[in-house]
């Protein structure tokens, strides 16, 4: 997917993505992670999700990174938090106390960036991605998190029915990418109301990768 696939999509207010309220497999199973208050959580690809209302207001720290400024102005818009605006090597970072957001290419950033962080938040992220830039994605989180660990929702359905984004992520692609750094468990899975596209009908799957 091309920068400009996303951009525009942001500009042209295409984002069925963007969930209402936050989502019911993370409500239900983020406490796996067993995190305390004060931890840092990692949300790549955040868009401007009402998940990391949710995140914060379990007193956890958020750090995100996302591709479109206006996104992450909304985000900070409907947090009502007033940002500080940093540079960083490749673009700016909207900071608060709680929250910053890397705005730039996810594949640029670095541990020393994002600091240390305890848990990665993972919901519509690696789905975003065409199967050509996943184990560079999945490489690369595990690389700038030191392998934290993860709850991880995908999408799971016949991709041969509807072409992605959303892509289809099977258990055995999750295994591929992630098997030599955690203990994979599925915690999971709900229907996905009128499946994905109105077309192919669709599981959303809760994964917990837990450090080996
Ligand atoms: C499907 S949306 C999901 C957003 C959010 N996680 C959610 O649950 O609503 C994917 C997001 O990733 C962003 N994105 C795509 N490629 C990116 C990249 N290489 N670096 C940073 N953000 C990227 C897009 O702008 C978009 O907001």
């Amino acid at each position: 997917m091309e920068h400009s696939y996303w951009l525009n999509r942001w500009k042209n207010r295409q984002i069925g993505f963007d969930q209402p309220s936050p989502n019911q497999l993370l409500l239900s199973h983020f406490n796996k992670l067993k995190l305390e208050r004060g931890d840092t959580v990692f949300v790549p690809l955040t868009g401007k999700t009402v998940d990391v209302a949710w995140l914060l207001g379990q007193g956890l720290n958020v750090i995100g990174s996302e591709l479109s400024e206006s996104a992450t102005i909304e985000l900070f818009a409907m947090l009502e938090i007033s940002p500080t605006i940093f540079e960083w090597e490749s673009g700016k970072v909207y900071s608060s106390d709680s929250l910053s957001v890397f705005v730039g290419v996810f594949f640029e950033l670095a541990t020393e960036e994002i600091g240390s962080i305890n848990a990665v938040y993972d919901r519509a992220a690696l789905v975003a991605l065409p199967e050509e830039m996943r184990f560079r994605y999945t490489h690369h989180l595990i690389e700038i998190t030191k392998a934290a660990p993860q709850l991880l929702i995908v999408f799971d359905y016949d991709q041969e029915l509807v072409p992605g984004p959303p892509f289809s992520i099977s258990r055995k692609e999750i295994l591929e990418h992630y098997s030599a750094k955690y203990s994979i468990s599925h915690v999971a899975q709900k229907e996905v109301p009128g499946g994905i596209k109105g077309i192919a009908p669709a599981q959303e799957c809760a994964w917990l990768l837990e450090n080996k």
